[in-house]
């Protein structure tokens, strides 16, 4: 049987040039679907071929491993996903609008709510599932409720208390982002402009972001910080191949011209091993490794 979709799929897309680190290799099977139909054609394709789906966000928590990636990669960024509207202080978001224009675009318009996501990059389906956030907040604070798309093709609507946001996780499962309800709060826009400037500031202070990079590596584990445990590791400036520790910030690995996957991944484990011996802490990644 022929299915629709099948030509909507391209082969060996290369995704480095999607991702923050700009590295890794590429994707057997990848598919930016128009509508919901053609998602929907894409999933039914891959479960009747029996290979993994995984969703493309932005790419900016995610290492790509080298080589030929299987299954099917989708990325929701056809303007179909990307809508964003307006109701007093409700906006509705589609999973691929850009996280960081969206926090920034709310912040000046004195909407208060993502203020705390200051220059975290990323999309909105990608901060969902990962409840992305930092010190300041995280975007499951800010979530009235979310529609959701399974791999067999059905929708269904959640709300926040079924969403079960954490710190860094949610209760999404297999299922992709589509969209979501954020209610914010209506307040005077120098203050809520001024608290997402000095979120950011803070960020560009202490953060290495002209780097690439997939941000923070790891977790915090409960009670410390991973970043101060790699610091007082002295494994700042550690370095396998071209990826190396951030001096910057301790959480950050960073990878210079010509860094593999496998660069990053050494770095990593050095890092979790070193930091396991010497403090009995186990770190947890807290990015995709595709
Ligand atoms: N610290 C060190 N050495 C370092 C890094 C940090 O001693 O190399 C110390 C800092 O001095 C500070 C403490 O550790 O006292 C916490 O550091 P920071 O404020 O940078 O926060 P973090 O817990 O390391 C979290 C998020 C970041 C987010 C920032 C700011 C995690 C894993 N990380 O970092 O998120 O940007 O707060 O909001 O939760 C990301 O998730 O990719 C990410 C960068």
């Amino acid at each position: 049987m022929s299915i629709a979709c099948e030509p909507l799929i391209q082969s060996d897309v290369a995704l480095a040039g999607r991702t923050w680190f700009r590295l890794g290799g590429s994707a057997q099977n990848f598919c930016a679907p128009n509508d919901v139909a053609e998602l929907r054609n894409a999933l039914h394709w891959a479960r009747s071929k029996n290979v993994p789906v995984r969703v493309l966000g932005g790419g900016a928590n995610l290492l790509v491993r080298d080589g030929s990636l299987g299954g099917l990669v989708i990325s929701l960024s056809q303007p179909a996903f990307c809508g964003v509207s307006f109701d007093g202080d409700r906006v509705k978001v589609g999973a691929g609008v850009d996280l960081m224009h969206l926090s920034r675009d709310c912040s000046y318009d004195g909407l208060a709510g993502l203020e705390c996501l200051a220059g975290i990059p990323g999309t909105v389906g990608g901060a969902i599932a990962m409840n992305a956030g930092g010190r300041f907040g995280s975007i499951g604070d800010s979530v009235e409720r979310v529609r959701l798309i399974d791999r067999a093709g059905v929708i269904v609507d959640r709300d926040v208390s079924q969403m079960c946001f954490a710190y860094r996780q949610s209760a999404l499962e297999d299922r992709i982002v589509l969209e979501a309800v954020l209610k914010l709060r209506q307040e005077p826009v120098d203050e809520v402009k001024r608290r997402y400037q000095d979120n950011w500031r803070f960020k560009k202070d202490s953060q290495p972001l002209a780097a690439h990079s997939a941000g923070c590596i790891f977790k915090n584990p409960e009670g410390d910080v991973a970043g101060r445990l790699i610091d007082r590791a002295g494994l700042k400036g550690f370095s396998r191949g071209r990826a190396r520790v951030s001096e910057i910030h301790g959480n950050f690995i960073v990878a210079d011209e010509g860094a593999t996957a496998s660069d990053v991944l050494e770095v990593l484990e050095y890092v979790r091993e070193t930091v396991l011996k010497k403090t009995g802490v186990r770190l947890e990644t807290e990015i995709d490794v595709w």
